[in-house]
């Protein structure tokens, strides 16, 4: 862990946000959100490895990358996939600073839909892999005494959305395991955090927005930003947790949703006042 003494203007704030030398694992690196933190935390100088199932897109986000990237297929929905990603990651390059824990289902099922094989999908993906990737990376993170941990998790775990039982109860699975971890392992100097995308515009939401008319349109008008979110904007929040510029900042769960999880967009008309 990087002892910092200062915060006072030591000119030290310029390098604060990058992570030269730093070795990073991204899980669902074949595009949305993983493939912009892949890039984010590439331009900030780390070397990162890219996990996935489509080689073809996982080749395609290495071809760009300038840090001598790996790229480590993986289907995380298999049982053992999470430790054996581990075990691959350490063999390949030695030991990891940064994990980000990306890749996830969405799983848009009404509770007469849901099935046990659909939750036990969900669940295999992202949560069990997920705590189980990580679990095989802790000794290198302790080890190494810089060590970030940020999953991606979803406000879904935060609201209570209709028709996604399965996936908000993963997601605040992430969130609880994200606290839980962060004080196990904050005395050895590992920072566990997690972020919750609110509405980004990726493939998870590519069908939707073409298909259902107005849409697109009318949850933008929902979130106080008005405006959906794209893939840089949760990595700009991702490189700043995996760098020495959120150093003092554990256990956390940030919403990165253009203010839509806690902020209302009614305007409230009350009588006046004399
Ligand atoms: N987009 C949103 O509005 C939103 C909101 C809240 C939270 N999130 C969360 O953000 C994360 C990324 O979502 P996204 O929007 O970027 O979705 P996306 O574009 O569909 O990307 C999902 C990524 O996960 C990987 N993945 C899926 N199943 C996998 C499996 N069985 N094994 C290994 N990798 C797998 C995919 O790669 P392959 O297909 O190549 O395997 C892909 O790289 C997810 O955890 C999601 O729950 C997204």
């Amino acid at each position: 862990m990087t002892e910092q003494t200062s915060g006072d203007g030591d000119g030290r704030s310029s390098d604060v946000h990058r992570v030269d030398g730093r070795i990073a694992v991204v899980t669902g690196a074949s595009r949305g959100i993983g493939e912009s933190t892949a890039r984010a935390l590439d331009r900030a100088g780390a070397r990162v490895v890219l996990s996935g199932r489509t080689v073809d897109d996982l080749e395609r986000v290495a071809a760009d990358l300038t840090n001598d990237p790996v790229i480590l297929p993986a289907d995380l929905a298999e049982s053992g996939a999470g430790t054996e990603l581990a075990e691959r990651a350490l063999a390949a390059v030695g030991g990891v600073d940064i994990l980000v824990n990306n890749a996830g289902i969405p799983m848009r099922r009404t509770p007469d839909q849901l099935t046990e094989d659909d939750l036990d999908l969900v669940f295999a993906i992202n949560v069990r892999s997920l705590l189980m990737l990580t679990l095989g990376l802790g000794p290198s993170l302790i080890e190494r005494r810089n060590g970030s941990v940020i999953n991606i998790s979803s406000i879904a775990g935060l609201r209570g959305p209709i028709g996604r039982v399965a996936y908000a109860g993963t997601k605040a699975a992430v969130d609880g395991m994200t606290r839980a971890l962060a004080a196990d392992w904050g005395p050895q100097g590992v920072r566990v955090n997690s972020i919750c995308p609110g509405l980004i515009a990726t493939a998870i939401w590519e069908e939707s927005r073409r298909t259902v008319p107005g849409l697109s349109e009318s949850l933008a008008e929902q979130i106080p930003l008005k405006r959906w979110g794209h893939g840089d904007d949760i990595a700009d929040v991702a490189l700043f947790l995996a760098s020495d510029a959120s150093r003092y900042l554990t256990g956390e769960t940030i919403a990165v949703d253009g203010g839509l999880t806690r902020l209302s967009t009614e305007t409230v008309r009350l009588p006046e006042h004399g």
